[in-house]
């Protein structure tokens, strides 16, 4: 028996490391963790949330897949109050700034063996910034549709290097093709925004500024000038 998830949370998981102890930061119902440990994919798992109301609807889920013995729930501002010796990180259904405000402040998770799995809702751009720019290297991304919804799944890990990357990079990940839906959803999705930014500045008279994102429109029509 497992726990049926949302597409979103399926494709995380697809990404957590087997058997390692593991964290799922803003769990709420504690759905992902249930279905890592009911589908054998880890032993233990930590379902982290910084509210009461979310983490008791977390104890409902354990409770209800009698789950007690494999997932322990922590109180916690993002990775404040968890486990240094954790190894996978999971944090979604979040917006990107948050994310990487959450990461910014756990300097302990500078550790080659840490895994980060992140799934923005929002400016994707802010947590792979934060990452490159902080030590970590984008191994992977993953993209799915969600009750028409079209998401990226971020998997990364510390090397210490500078990673540093333009703007570009930022937007969009180097992985996306625009060969499948999600990914060409995903893409669009970004192209509006960065076009927005753009016309917005522009109307205000702000060029220096707008260039930044003229400079990324151009990468776009480069690459993908069918969808602009
Ligand atoms: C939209 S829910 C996402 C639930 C689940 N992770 C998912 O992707 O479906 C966001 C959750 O993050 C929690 N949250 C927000 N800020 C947080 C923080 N700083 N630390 C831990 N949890 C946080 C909220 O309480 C909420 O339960």
């Amino acid at each position: 028996m497992n726990i049926v998830l949302t597409e979103r949370l399926r494709t995380a998981a697809e990404l957590v490391r087997h058997s390692r102890k593991t964290v799922d930061v803003g769990t709420d119902h504690g759905y992902l963790p249930a279905f890592l440990v009911m589908g054998g994919i880890t032993d233990n798992v930590t379902a982290a949330d910084i509210g009461r109301g979310p983490l008791e609807n977390a104890e409902k889920t354990i409770k209800k897949y009698s789950l007690e013995e494999k997932i322990d729930t922590a109180l916690s501002d993002g990775l404040e109050k968890i486990d240094r010796d954790t190894e996978e990180i999971i944090i979604c259904g979040m917006g990107g700034t948050l994310i990487a405000e959450i990461l910014g402040k756990a300097e302990w998770i500078k550790k080659t063996e840490i895994h980060l799995i992140l799934q923005p809702m929002t400016h994707s751009y802010d947590v792979r910034k934060f990452l490159c720019e902080n030590g970590f290297y984008i191994d992977t991304e993953k993209f799915c549709t969600d009750t028409g919804r079209d998401y990226v799944i971020i998997s990364a890990y510390y090397d210490e290097k500078d990673h540093s990357r333009d703007d570009f990079y930022y937007y969009f990940g180097n992985v996306a093709t625009g060969d499948t839906k999600s990914e060409k959803g995903y893409i669009k999705k970004q192209i509006f925004y960065v076009k927005s930014r753009y016309k917005g500045l522009m109307m205000s008279g702000n060029e220096a500024e707008a260039s930044v994102f003229a400079k990324v429109l151009d990468g776009v029509n480069e690459k993908w000038s069918e969808l602009l």
